[in-house]
């Protein structure tokens, strides 16, 4: 029987196949076991049920919410870097929170960038930089020239590697990533700003958080309800960015 679910689906051979697709998913014999195993797991997904009814592009839209919720990160007139921002769900988060479309008139409208190595399909509220990689040195020039002062009050990663299964090494390849945002965060981040960034927890995860604390004052680990008990990932949350000397 066929049952409606988001769907995300990424090849093993994944070079820039990831689709976000509402699509109509049937358990068959044409999918592998893994793919199996997905969609079911899916479909009972109460997060995906939940991001179909708020018209969320995915389910992890739920665990910004529910770290906003808790930690207020996000304010209007707040201007915004969305770091891995595809399929765009955290940027749909972004755009109300920091009411960038000016919905609230009595409010600062805010800015919102989505930077991602895939296509972003586009979003009224947020500028987005598809098939770009935030590593590279053109894209953050490129970021900063289009956001609205040069600098943001917040970095948001979701960012993550495409996963080769080898625990060690996609934790240092996210390490890394983190590490690298970290630079970018002192080339734009405005004094008392927020740095929040997936990590998969590993032997290096100290390393990022040590040198977070030499750059903010207010440093902690989330795990969002919203992030799967199984997955290795946490988050970092930074808050009240200390301005580096130069
Ligand atoms: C888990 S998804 C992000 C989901 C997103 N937060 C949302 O709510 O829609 C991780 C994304 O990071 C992107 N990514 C990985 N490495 C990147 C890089 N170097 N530059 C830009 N994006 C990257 C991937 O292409 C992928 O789309």
């Amino acid at each position: 029987m066929a049952t409606p679910v988001i769907c995300f689906l990424q090849r093993a051979n994944n070079v820039v196949s990831r689709r976000s697709l509402h699509v109509t998913c049937a358990l068959d014999k044409s999918r592998t076991a893994a793919e199996q195993r997905w969609l079911a797991r899916q479909m009972k997904d109460p997060y995906v049920r939940e991001a179909q009814t708020h018209n969320y592009r995915c389910r992890s839209a739920f665990k910004l919410l529910e770290i906003d919720n808790k930690h207020h990160i996000l304010q209007p007139g707040h201007h915004v870097i969305d770091c891995g921002a595809a399929p765009g769900a955290w940027s749909q988060v972004a755009v109300e929170k920091v009411n960038s479309l000016g919905r609230d008139s009595a409010a600062s409208a805010g800015f919102v960038v989505g930077v991602d190595l895939l296509n972003i399909a586009p979003l009224d509220g947020a500028v987005f930089l598809s098939n770009s990689d935030i590593t590279d040195f053109d894209t953050q020039k490129k970021i900063i020239s289009v956001l609205p002062s040069g600098k943001a009050d917040v970095i948001l990663s979701d960012m993550a590697p495409n996963a080769t299964g080898i625990r060690d090494l996609d934790h240092q390849r996210l390490v890394n990533m983190c590490l690298s945002l970290l630079e970018l965060s002192e080339r734009v981040l405005l004094s008392g700003g927020t740095f929040l960034c997936k990590v998969w927890d590993g032997s290096e995860i100290n390393l990022v958080r040590d040198r977070l604390r030499q750059r903010f004052q207010d440093v902690r680990t989330v795990k969002p309800k919203a992030s799967r008990m199984e997955s290795a990932e946490v988050y970092l949350l930074a808050k009240l960015h200390r301005q580096q000397k130069r």
